[in-house]
């Protein structure tokens, strides 16, 4: 592919890296590229971070035909910057085009954008331990007209943000409300994408669960009420009397995680039993009352591996594992950092360096 480059001529200045947070600092450049049905992907550049134009009409701003990828480079020892499976977001960020009706990207020319404009932003992956670059690749349409039609006009953009931890936790547990009124997904819609309009339908019990002092919700399937989902930003995973359980994909209602397949795999590979099934809300708080529940923790790119220390359920609080991070999630957040940060071997070969 042929992509065209133009110098940011003001570049800025990374912040002090202990003060990063998640997704607030932006690097000097961005990926663009263009999509019209007639000449398809075309005019890929990457040009000076900053506001793009956009037709107060152009159908995104009206009709939510948004989608998005999340992933990381990370900085090694040696200085040498690497991607974890990027070729999992090229074909997520399609499953998810194919179901908003959006045009696909080429999985190729996905990874080589994604590789080209990290490279040249390669100075503003940090160097402390547990930052690293965040890529936020995303693809939208353009049409300038309001009546409900297919998608003839896109853009593909790809942002990175210098970020820290997603939760100011850290590796440190979290507070997690099980929300019992809004529903995220349901059967046959969308919960399985990363689009923006998932996002937009969590805000309000988002809110709700911060205003208790939770830090997100952890969502209840849209048809029952009753089975388990993921949270706001992560796949869940818990311990439950010796096993590690978490919520099937098949329902399609879920995010099917990376981090979630990582996970999965890298268990397996120790022998350690993992279940994917329908796992009820009374289950769990069974689980938890009788002291079976061993370990809750969420897994995500932003998230890592985020140990939940509380759930908040119909107006109880049930303490996991005396709020400390247990065995399983710190022997996962180890393997999985350790790959990622070239410190430990990648028996998988997940690492990709740009
Ligand atoms: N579930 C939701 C709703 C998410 O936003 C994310 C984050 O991307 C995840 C799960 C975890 O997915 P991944 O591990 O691919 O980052
Ligand atoms: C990610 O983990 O990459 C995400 O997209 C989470 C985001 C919703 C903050």
């Amino acid at each position: 592919m042929q992509i065209s480059f133009t110098k940011n001529p003001n570049p800025g200045k990374m912040p002090p890296e202990d003060k990063l947070g998640f997704g607030s600092v932006f690097s000097d450049h961005m990926f663009v590229m263009d999509y019209t049905d007639e000449k398809k992907w075309h005019n890929a550049r990457i040009v000076p971070y900053g506001p793009i134009e956009i037709n107060p009409a152009a159908s995104v701003l009206h009709y939510a035909n948004e989608v998005f990828e999340g992933m990381k480079a990370y900085r090694w020892a040696d200085d040498s910057i690497h991607l974890f499976r990027p070729m999992e977001n090229a074909k997520r960020i399609n499953i998810s085009a194919e179901r908003i009706g959006l045009p696909e990207i080429p999985t190729d020319i996905f990874v080589e954008a994604v590789r080209e404009v990290v490279k040249v932003d390669k100075d503003w992956v940090p160097h402390s331990e547990g930052t690293s670059l965040y890529i936020r690749p995303f693809l939208f349409s353009l049409d300038p007209e309001l009546a409900l039609h297919g998608i003839h006009e896109a853009k593909f953009m790809i942002i990175l943000s210098p970020s820290a931890s997603y939760f100011a936790e850290g590796i440190k547990p979290v507070k997690i409300m099980l929300e019992t009124e809004d529903v995220r997904a349901v059967r046959g819609g969308t919960g399985y994408t990363k689009c923006g309009g998932n996002y937009a339908a969590s805000n309000r019990a988002g809110d709700r669960a911060m205003a208790k002092g939770y830090s997100q919700v952890l969502w209840l399937d849209g048809v029952h009420r009753k089975y388990i989902e993921e949270v706001g930003a992560m796949n869940v995973m818990f311990k439950i009397d010796g096993k590690v359980v978490t919520p099937s994909l098949e329902n399609g209602s879920i995010l099917g995680g990376i981090t979630r397949k990582s996970c999965l795999e890298v268990l397996r590979s120790w022998g350690v039993p993992a279940e994917e099934r329908l796992l009820s809300v009374d289950e769990l708080i069974g689980a938890a009352e009788s002291g079976k529940l061993e370990e809750a923790f969420g897994t995500g790119t932003a998230a890592v591996i985020s140990p939940i220390g509380e759930l908040f359920y119909n107006n109880k609080k049930y303490t996991v594992n005396g709020f400390k991070i247990g065995p399983v999630a710190q022997r996962l957040y180890d393997e999985l950092t350790g790959i990622q940060w070239g410190k430990k071997p990648d028996p998988f070969g997940w690492t990709e360096c740009v």
